[in-house]
């Protein structure tokens, strides 16, 4: 940390305020001295709020960068594949063969759940959101691990970690099987980690299982994509609930939970929603004007993001690969990625749009991909959640490792000032 100062004067004082530097990124200006002289920071939506330091990714948002451990994005979607990601989110660097090849058979040993989770499922009806069951059978996992919740130990997280990265396809997977009304399918040790996903979500007991490579290894680069965002709105909700010592599985279900709005993690289910609204590209015109109407609440999901004021480099590798995905399935003609295309050029070509630098997020393309892939639009957001899985844990282990303290923010109040208490005969 840097030995650079603020001054911060008010009411005749100056109060001298600690400033830090990252390796890279906004220097912070450290206000806890404010709470001894009377003051709060206020900072809505914490748009000008650093509130943790992190060693895990990187994001320029004036740039349109994104880093995992220093990697470009881009270059891990290009060379590296989901594990090999959620390790160097876990540890902090990229494996070697041999560390590889033991985090992914670790992985592998605990795909598996507990058969009395399956006896959650039947709570639910089969018309349940997705998203509902998923809060529920992953906050559920805590009553199946009494012998790994001590946070203090670093086995412990870990194992946590390994479980939740393991788990969570075949929770989702079950989810979906549920909501179908199909038996559950058990993961099968001889296939990928993107491989046994698709197997649990498409395949049936009668038949042997049979996974399209090509739509494997889109899957792998989607939940590689997702992987981790730094302080976004469900990870912020991870920390905090960590910062009160909840097991992981409780901060999990909780950043899932977060993650369901569509204003974040929704936002890839209500993308299709929308183009499926939209319907033809001649009605683009109209719903690009409902979105620039302040009087209408009707957004342009996808569009913008709270830190990118460029494009995000996840939507442009998205978009790249739903054009693969597509061509290689013959879809490429396919009426909902013409719309998407089409409404794409024109928003960045409408002012309103350029003077508020929206561009596409990173839920623009994905769902068209989840669509192709032969995922129902209701599953999107799980999806999203499985992908982020351990961009959550390695957040949640980064905090818990090091030293903290409970998070607990103030207000700024504007509620009545002390009153007496009006009897009821007098109101
Ligand atoms: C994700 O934080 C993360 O990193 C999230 C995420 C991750 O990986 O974890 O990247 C994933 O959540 C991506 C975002 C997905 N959400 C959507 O696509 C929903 C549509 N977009 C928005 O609702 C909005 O852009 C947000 C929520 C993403 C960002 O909201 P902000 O930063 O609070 O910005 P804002 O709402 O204050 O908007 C600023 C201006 C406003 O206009 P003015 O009042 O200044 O005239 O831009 C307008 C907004 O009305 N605006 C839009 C718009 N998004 C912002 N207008 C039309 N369509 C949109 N999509």
């Amino acid at each position: 940390m840097s030995d650079k100062k603020a001054s911060l004067s008010i009411d005749g004082k100056t109060l001298d305020l600690k400033v830090h530097s990252g390796t890279i990124g906004p220097d912070v200006i450290e206000v806890s001295a404010l709470t001894g002289n009377g003051y709060f920071t206020y900072d809505p939506g914490f748009v000008s709020t650093a509130a943790c330091e992190s060693k895990i990714t990187y994001i320029d948002g004036d740039k349109g960068i994104l880093l995992h451990g220093g990697y470009p994005i881009e270059q891990l979607a290009e060379h590296s594949d989901y594990l090999e990601t959620c390790y160097l989110l876990l540890y902090g660097a990229l494996p070697n063969a041999a560390e590889k090849e033991k985090f992914v058979n670790k992985v592998r040993m605990h795909t598996m759940v507990n058969d009395q989770m399956s006896t959650f499922f039947k709570g639910f009806r089969r018309d349940a959101h997705p998203m509902a069951i998923m809060c529920g059978v992953v906050g559920a996992l805590s009553a199946f691990y009494h012998d790994s919740l001590d946070i203090t130990d670093e086995k412990h997280r870990e194992i946590s970690a390994i479980r939740l990265i393991a788990k969570m396809p075949t929770l989702a997977a079950m989810t979906y099987k549920y909501t179908i009304g199909q038996p559950f399918m058990y993961p099968q040790n001889h296939l990928s980690y993107s491989e046994n996903f698709l197997h649990m979500m498409f395949g049936n007991p009668c038949e042997p299982s049979n996974v399209n490579p090509v739509l494997a290894k889109a899957m792998d680069k989607i939940f590689l994509l997702h992987a981790d965002h730094e302080q976004n709105a469900s990870t912020s909700t991870v920390r905090l609930a960590g910062s009160t010592g909840a097991n992981p599985f409780a901060c999990i279900s909780a950043g899932i939970a977060a993650l369901w709005g569509p204003s974040h993690g929704g936002a890839n289910e209500a993308v299709l929603d929308m183009l499926n609204e939209i319907g033809d590209a001649s009605r683009i015109d109209e719903y690009v004007a409902k979105a620039k109407d302040k009087d209408d609440p009707f957004r342009l999901m996808g569009f913008g993001h709270r830190v990118y004021k460029n494009f995000d480099p996840r939507a442009k590798v998205m978009k790249q690969a739903a054009d693969e995905v597509l061509a290689e399935l013959g879809l490429e003609d396919d009426p909902l990625l013409k719309i998407a295309k089409r409404l794409e050029q024109i928003a960045l070509e409408d002012e309103y749009f350029i003077d508020r630098k929206l561009y596409p997020n990173v839920d623009f393309y994905s769902g068209i991909i989840l669509k192709a892939i032969g995922i129902p639009t209701s599953m999107f957001t799980v999806i999203f959640a499985l992908g982020r899985t351990p961009g959550w844990i390695a957040h949640w282990n980064e905090m818990i490792s090091g030293s903290y303290r409970i998070g607990r923010p103030r207000q700024l109040y504007t509620g009545p000032a002390t009153r007496d208490f009006v009897p009821l005969d007098k109101r």
